[in-house]
């Protein structure tokens, strides 16, 4: 998930770059993600320096904020840490033209982002649960039913893209032959290593203006008309719309994409990776459904498919002793939070039962806190419950491909073979 401020600033690409050193300690490299071997820096930061300045790195200074309770307190104080200052990601940018911005919600701060955030909520109501969770269960078993049983396929593509791509196509009531686009802008959307060269940056851009222009026209087709069940017919309809222009309402829709594309695609290959690899865990979850939806949360802290989220110091001000200054960007790493072992006991592990599964901070915490969490629970949820229901069991048969990221947490591809159990 990115601001379109991200995209079309990013890094300045002229201005020449001092050598750098590496600090150990700098968990924005993104080889740390591709080898998943971020977890012993991290250990590292929660037990010597849970608020720390890297002075250099890929994206310039920044604090990395990794423990639970910092992370919680920056997100209870908006005004002092905000989201608009310096976009939600660590990746910067550069002051872009006023006529081509399309500003989203979660890069904005009170007063106006409560207002936006109104205008979508409606959607992710429990009544609106209830009512698209026929048409999400149906479609989880087509997929599932067409599964080669004993064959190996990739996990990523054929189930995690294809029903989320489903579940959004549906939110948005997106043309079905073409919900494939919304995997494909949402992948560059959301890949902030991208911004670092201005050729891939500009590629970038013009993909979020080709999505841009595609909602659009779905936008023109539906207003004026009566109110249909979709997101993009509520915006159109609701009290907030008369006050977002048009770039605000794109840039809107282009978040919810991105927002529930990558984050909900990696919940569901966390769901077959993470149980394979504590099989104690998922036979007592195959011998008892109804540990589904505690493992649903587990599954969610144990991935946390965006590993965080950015933050900039409006003032100076003190922080687990740390002095911030104003300016400052800090990056809450949610991340390392969901494996802070002072809130869950062993926490590197998939535990299906751990009681306190729900207090994951993967939706993030606070006046920002997931919109769509719900739906993405449910589409999870729904996943597991169709899976249980034919005894299907997912065995991981090769080392997943990771992405190299830092931002979003997850998977390219995951071969895998089913079997019953
Ligand atoms: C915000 C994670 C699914 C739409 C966020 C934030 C996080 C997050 C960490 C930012 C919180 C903050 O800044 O404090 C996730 C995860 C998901 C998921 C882990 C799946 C497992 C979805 C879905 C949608 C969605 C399915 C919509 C279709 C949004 C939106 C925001 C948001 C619109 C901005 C909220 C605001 O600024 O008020 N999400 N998300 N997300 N998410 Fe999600």
């Amino acid at each position: 998930m990115a601001t379109l401020a991200q995209d079309v600033g990013a890094q300045d690409q002229t201005a020449p770059k001092p050598p750098r050193v590496v600090d150990p300690l700098d968990v924005s490299r993104p080889e740390l993600y591709r080898d998943d071997t971020w977890h012993e820096p991290f250990r590292q930061l929660r037990a010597e320096a849970p608020v720390y300045k890297v002075e250099q790195s890929g994206f310039g200074t920044f604090w990395s904020v990794s423990t639970y309770k910092p992370i919680v307190e920056v997100e209870s104080l908006p005004d002092i840490y905000s989201s608009e200052a310096g976009g939600i990601t660590i990746a910067d940018f550069i002051e872009e033209r006023s006529d081509v911005r399309m500003p989203m919600f979660i890069a904005m701060d009170r007063p106006k982002h409560t207002g936006q955030r109104r205008t979508v909520a409606p959607a992710f109501t429990p009544s609106e649960m209830v009512r698209m969770s026929d048409n999400i269960r149906m479609r989880t078993a087509e997929i599932l039913d067409t599964l080669p049983w004993g064959e190996e396929f990739d996990w990523v593509d054929t189930v995690s893209i294809e029903l989320t791509t489903q579940m959004l196509a549906i939110l948005f009531d997106f043309p079905w032959e073409d919900r494939r686009k919304l995997t494909f802008w949402s992948d560059w959307a959301g890949d902030i290593e991208l911004v670092k060269t201005e050729e891939l940056r500009l590629q970038r851009l013009q993909y979020m203006y080709e999505c841009g222009g595609y909602f659009q026209k779905l936008w023109d087709q539906k207003v004026g008309k009566e109110p249909t069940p979709d997101l993009i017919s509520m915006m159109i309809h609701s009290d907030a719309m008369r006050e977002m222009d048009q770039m605000e309402f794109l840039g809107n829709l282009i978040l919810l994409i991105v927002g529930g594309n990558d984050t909900t695609r990696n919940s569901m290959t966390a769901a077959a990776y993470g149980l394979d690899l504590f099989p104690d865990e998922r036979t007592r979850l195959e011998a008892d459904p109804s540990l589904i939806h505690n493992t649903v949360q587990e599954i969610i802290r144990w991935q946390t498919p965006l590993a965080h989220m950015r933050r900039t110091a409006t003032q100076d001000t003190v922080l687990e002793g740390q002095e911030i200054k104003q300016g400052d960007k800090l990056a809450l790493w949610y991340l390392s939070a969901n494996r802070d072992e002072s809130v869950f006991e062993n926490a590197d592990k998939i535990i299906v039962d751990r009681p306190n599964a729900r207090r994951h901070l993967a939706f993030g915490h606070g006046i920002h806190r997931c919109v769509g969490a719900r739906l993405a629970e449910l589409q999870i949820a729904t996943l597991l419950e169709e899976m249980a229901k034919r005894r299907m069991r997912v065995n991981v048969v090769g080392e997943p491909e990771r992405v190299a990221a830092c931002f979003v947490h997850g998977y390219r591809k995951l071969p895998v073979e089913i079997s019953k159990y």
